[in-house]
């Protein structure tokens, strides 16, 4: 980490409303206040009797948590449990098999809806056909497709024989898929020929090609599924899904498999340029992201029309699109596209169709809703909505509340309003902790916008100052986790040094999440952003490192630094500062250049907002980058304190840099 301070956001001081949820929604809620007062007094006993109560276990376990080799966790020792079991057979075999699992809802509006049933069915097969193609446990399969029914189903198929899914966004590059193919050792990569992107064929099998184009990999085979129906070059590896999936066998009998045994890898940034694989397992992992699920959103499974906006290339994906959702036998709705397509009422649009009561987002999605206009949702029912979730980044009071006015007292097209604006619950967690962490419980919690407040029952969060001590209400500091939590990761695939010197080693005995946090007068948990060299650009996190590795990979490049500046719609946009090594050719559009670049090597959400060429970098004595300086500049403000600059004119130097 090059520099932590701590970032404030000015306006959260100021916030002070705050809203009680209404009698109604108490009397129904699914979560007690007792579970806090039950964890608190027996942590490790209140997770065992969610373990039980929410998963079907194989054989039971008989430890809750082996904390003997910290930070090396072990949750419910000794218990066998199948994921894939627990998200669907069980529930055929409970008489739920007619419940519709998914209603998929593509970007050109074609639909299909599978019951409990059929995604089962549908599972098993694909479990035959990966056994087939020699996928057996503990093999590590690659997951590069759009928002389709085949992802879930292929991600549980992979649990289902124990195989370790490694999902990499399709948003990313042919060379980000080959290095994480690579770090992860897959045998089987499960892709498509495309998607559809705002009326238009977007490919993703040519990435899949260029990516193995190049020998050295231990790929074995290539499942295309066929999606928007482009043309596309076949390689040996290729087979098409339709032929060795929706051919096979639809028996196939789940065996338990460890607690511990690991159900994926995913890859995210971090203050590196090289991305971690985060390994998460299976029985605390299903636990925690079952409980918070329920919890968090109040689900009623019989009844709740579910909706989670994240692509499944993301952990928000896999713990509320994938898992939670079918562990927990709920319906849900997936969609394929982009909320503008074909027009800027697609979601709310859906909304209507599927009468969807949980809605879980994030804030740049209800910025950019703000921005087209409140008009577009007012001409749609969202009268069934009830509870409305926020995830990804700090949600900033304004975009809070217009979700609440906006989205949560819509009670039809008619413009009636409802009497009690449904709940908002600003979820924080992280790929590392795999469930929510801190959120307010709908039917308990008075919410305050902009606060996700308080540690679902059984976790323990804090914020401390530079030296690990707890600080006092009203005060600001690092966000940390005390104890050990069921949906923790385990390590980092390939690297546990990394693993305990990354989250481990800041403050003794405690996880380091990276974020900034302030506690409130009345001990309530603000987030204020990252604290290390990691932007969140639309809720995704990207390493300031890892971009600007890929600049000064470009020729023209001699050195980059890169910031995350502020900005109203995304939270924050990549900005990059690069000094050229050569004049470029006559006419050349260098910035264009450099932005396709980064754009190639990492994948579009990466491309720089504005790089600006200067000629010097600020740099402390001992050669550090200031990028908090660099910030100020990045977000048109005042530069701050200069005085450690080793060269004191550079600063001045930027300045007139910018002014040409
Ligand atoms: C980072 C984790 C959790 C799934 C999506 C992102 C930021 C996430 C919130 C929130 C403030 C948030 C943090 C965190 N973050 N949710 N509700 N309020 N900040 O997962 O890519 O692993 O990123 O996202 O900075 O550390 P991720």
């Amino acid at each position: 980490m090059s520099e932590t301070h701590i970032p404030t956001l000015d306006n959260l001081s100021h916030e002070t409303r705050s809203f009680a949820p209404s009698a109604e929604f108490v009397a129904n809620a699914i979560a007690k206040p007792e579970q806090y007062e039950a964890a608190k007094a027996n942590r490790l006993g209140y997770w065992a009797d969610q373990a039980r109560n929410t998963l079907t276990w194989d054989t039971d376990f008989t430890e809750t948590l082996d904390w003997s080799e910290a930070p090396v966790a072990k949750w419910f020792v000794g218990g066998k449990v199948n994921a894939a079991y627990n998200a669907l057979d069980r529930h055929v075999e409970n008489g739920l098999g007619d419940r519709v699992a998914i209603h998929f809802e593509g970007e050109p509006g074609d639909t299909r809806s599978y019951t409990y049933a059929q995604l089962t069915e549908a599972v098993k097969q694909a479990a035959n056909a990966f056994e087939s193609l020699g996928v057996a446990k503990g093999d590590r399969v690659a997951v590069y497709l759009p928002m389709i029914p085949e992802a879930v189903i292929t991600m549980l198929a992979c649990a289902r024989i124990g195989a370790i899914h490694s999902v990499v966004f399709g948003g990313f590059s042919a060379d980000a898929l080959r290095s994480r193919v690579d770090d992860a050792e897959a045998k089987l990569v499960v892709t498509a020929d495309g998607t559809w992107r705002r009326g238009k064929p977007s490919s993703l099998k040519p990435a899949v090609d260029e990516a193995l184009a190049k020998e050295g990999h231990t790929v074995q085979n290539v499942l295309v599924v066929k999606r928007n129906g482009e043309d596309v070059a076949w390689t040996p590896l290729d087979k098409w899904w339709h032929e060795v999936v929706e051919t096979a066998s639809n028996e196939h009998t789940a065996v338990g498999h460890d607690s511990e045994h690991p159900l994926f890898v995913l890859y995210t940034s971090g203050t590196t340029g090289k991305p971690k694989g985060i390994v998460h397992t299976t029985g605390g992992y299903l636990t925690q992201t079952a409980v918070t699920h329920r919890d968090t959103f109040d689900l009623h499974p019989e009844s709740d029309v579910f909706w989670c906006t994240a692509d499944i290339g993301w952990v928000t994906g896999h713990s509320y699109v994938t898992y939670a959702p079918l562990v927990n036998g709920s319906t849900q709705v997936m969609y394929e596209g982009t909320p503008d397509s074909p027009h800027q009422g697609r979601w709310w649009e859906i909304v209507q169709k599927y009468g969807v009561t949980i809605l879980y987002t994030a804030p740049t999605a209800i910025r950019t809703f703000m921005k087209w206009g409140r008009s577009i949702p007012d001409s749609f029912d969202l009268s069934s909505l009830r509870v409305l979730g926020s995830v990804g980044e700090p949600i900033n009071p304004e975009a809070w509340m217009w979700y609440r006015d906006v989205i949560g007292t819509n009670n039809g097209k008619n413009g009636e309003r409802k009497e009690h604006p449904t709940p908002i619950v600003d979820t924080w967690w992280q790929t590392e902790t795999g469930a929510h962490m801190i959120a307010p419980l709908p039917g308990i919690t008075a919410t305050k916008p902009g606060s996700a407040q308080v540690a679902v029952p059984g976790i323990t969060v804090d914020v401390v100052d530079e030296l690990g001590h707890s600080v006092a209400d009203g005060e600001g500091g690092f966000l940390v986790i005390r104890d050990p939590w069921p949906a923790m990761l385990r390590g980092i695939w390939g690297d546990m040094d990394r693993y305990k010197d990354t989250y481990w080693s800041r403050f003794e005995g405690m996880y380091f999440a990276g974020d900034g946090a302030k506690k409130d007068e009345d001990g309530d948990i603000w987030l204020l952003g990252r604290v290390d060299d990691v932007m969140n650009v639309s809720g995704h996190r990207l390493s300031t490192t890892e971009i600007e590795s890929s600049l000064v990979a470009h020729p023209y490049v001699a050195e980059a630094a890169v910031v995350g500046a502020k900005d109203e719609t995304t939270g924050e946009a990549v900005v990059a500062f690069v000094i050229l090594q050569v004049e470029p050719p006559e006419g050349e559009d260098v910035v264009a250049t450099l932005r396709n670049h980064v754009g190639k090597d990492i994948g579009p959400i990466a491309k720089p907002r504005h790089i600006m060429v200067v000629p010097e970098l600020p740099k402390t004595r001992s050669g550090k980058i200031m990028r908090r300086l660099l910030k100020d500049v990045a977000e048109g403000r005042e530069v701050g304190d200069a005085t450690t600059l080793a060269d004191n004119t550079v600063m001045t130097q930027i300045a007139e840099s910018m002014r040409k």
